[in-house]
Parts: C-alpha cells; sequence; structure tokens
C-alpha cells in the first residue's frame, strides 16, 4: 500500500467538536447588533479567522465598524468562547480521532495540526493531544486565512515534504479549498453536498484506519 509520509489535522470540526461553541459566541455578538445570524452562516466561517468571521457577520448585516470596535466585538466574542471551552476535557474529543492518530504513529506517518484558531494550543492541551502532534501550525503563525493555503504550507515546510506526500483532513468549505490550492489530497469530513472539491469525502473518522488512503487517487 502506498502511503503519505504525514496528516495535517485541521483542529475545529475535525479533532474536536467546537463548531457549536464558536456559533453560541458569534450567535450573541450578531444578536447584540441585531443581525440575523443563523447556522448556515455560520458554515461559511468555519475555518475562517476571527477578524475575517467578524467583518464577515457585519457583512450580513450592512454595517460598518471601524478596525478598533472589530478588534472589541471580536475580543468579546473570543472571552465567551474560551468561557465554554475552558471546560474541555478528553471526552470532547471527537470519536475514532485518537485511535487514527495512533494507527498513524504506529505506522510511521508524521502527524500535523493546520488550524486557524489562536485558541489551538489551549484546546490540544486541554483534551491532552499536543503531544501526537510533530508541528502544529494555527492562527497565530499565520496571517491568510483560510482558503489561503499558507497554514497547510507551513505545515509541509515543517515537516520537511512536499504537499504531495501529506494528506489534509478538513471539515470546512475554506479548509478543503486551502488545501487544494495548496496541492494537497484533501480528505472532506463531513457532508459530501459542502464539501465536494475534497478527492474523498468521509461523515467521521470513527473507525478510520490506514484504508483510508487507498480511496485517494494519489495512493490508490
Ligand atoms: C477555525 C474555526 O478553526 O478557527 C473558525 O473553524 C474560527 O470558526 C477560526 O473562526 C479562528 O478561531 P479562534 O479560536 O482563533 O477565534
Ligand atoms: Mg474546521
Amino acid at each position: 500500500m502506498i502511503l503519505p509520509k504525514a496528516c495535517i489535522f485541521d483542529l475545529d470540526g475535525v479533532i474536536v467538536d467546537t463548531v457549536p461553541a464558536h456559533y453560541i459566541a458569534w450567535k450573541s455578538i450578531a444578536d447584540e447588533l441585531n443581525i440575523p445570524f443563523t447556522e448556515q452562516d455560520n458554515e461559511q466561517l468555519k475555518g475562517v479567522s476571527r477578524v475575517d468571521s467578524m467583518k464577515r457577520i457585519l457583512a450580513i448585516g450592512n454595517l460598518e465598524k471601524s478596525d478598533e470596535e472589530i478588534e472589541a466585538l471580536t475580543t468579546r466574542k473570543n472571552d465567551r468562547y474560551v468561557e465554554i471551552i475552558s471546560k474541555m476535557t478528553p471526552a470532547d474529543i471527537l470519536p475514532g480521532v485518537r485511535e487514527f492518530l495512533h494507527v498513524l504513529a504506529k505506522a510511521g506517518l508524521k502527524v500535523a495540526l493546520g488550524s486557524s484558531s489562536k485558541n489551538a494550543p489551549t484546546i490540544l492541551k486541554a483534551v491532552g493531544l499536543s503531544d501526537l502532534f510533530q508541528v502544529k501550525v494555527d492562527g497565530n503563525h499565520i496571517s491568510h486565512s483560510k482558503p489561503h493555503p499558507e497554514v497547510f504550507l507551513l505545515g509541509a515546510d515543517r515537516l520537511g515534504l512536499h504537499p504531495s506526500e501529506c494528506v489534509v483532513f478538513e471539515d470546512a468549505i475554506s479548509g478543503v479549498q486551502a488545501a487544494k490550492r495548496g496541492g494537497f489530497p484533501c480528505v472532506g469530513v463531513g457532508l459530501p453536498e459542502l464539501l465536494h472539491e475534497a478527492d474523498l469525502v468521509v461523515p467521521d473518522l470513527k473507525d478510520a484506519d490506514l484504508t483510508i488512503f487507498k480511496r485517494l487517487p494519489s495512493f490508490a
């Protein structure tokens, strides 16, 4: 079987289910601003940085804010988000993820993180997965949010690998686009109708093992 040399995982929605927490925190800010904000809108924010998410929400409400106001709003959103995620424990790891990470390590594959979140170090620590990642790239290290491929390209670079030797796991439309723009084979985790740009879409990582790579054109 031909295997990739590494896997690069998104965090929110792939490793841990923080999507509802992001939604609740954004929704409270949108409500204060009288902006209608739905779970469907939230889908478009997956993978998008905090500031860019705020700007997209303001655009829904046709509102304009100064950089200082945006800074204050995003700080408030993050305070609410951090309050929710501060209660996270290893029980919040999505089904199959820990087992899959161990399967990859046993097979000699490297594992990296490619997340837009500045809270990634806190979350990985809280769920006890920090040590399983050889390389961690998150929102603190990048200047371009997904769908820009920077986060994954930096990850591949730090792994010392070419994008074609890595497989990206992503739940966000913008994340799948980032992976494909960077030249990475990509497994979408979620709904095929949303993630159709991925090379393969699986509903979750429950029971995921090395046979997943055979389903990708570049490793078949
Ligand atoms: C991504 C999430 O992983 O991180 C987005 O999918 C979020 O919803 C982004 O906006 C930035 O996260 P944070 O934790 O830095 O606000
Ligand atoms: Mg995600």
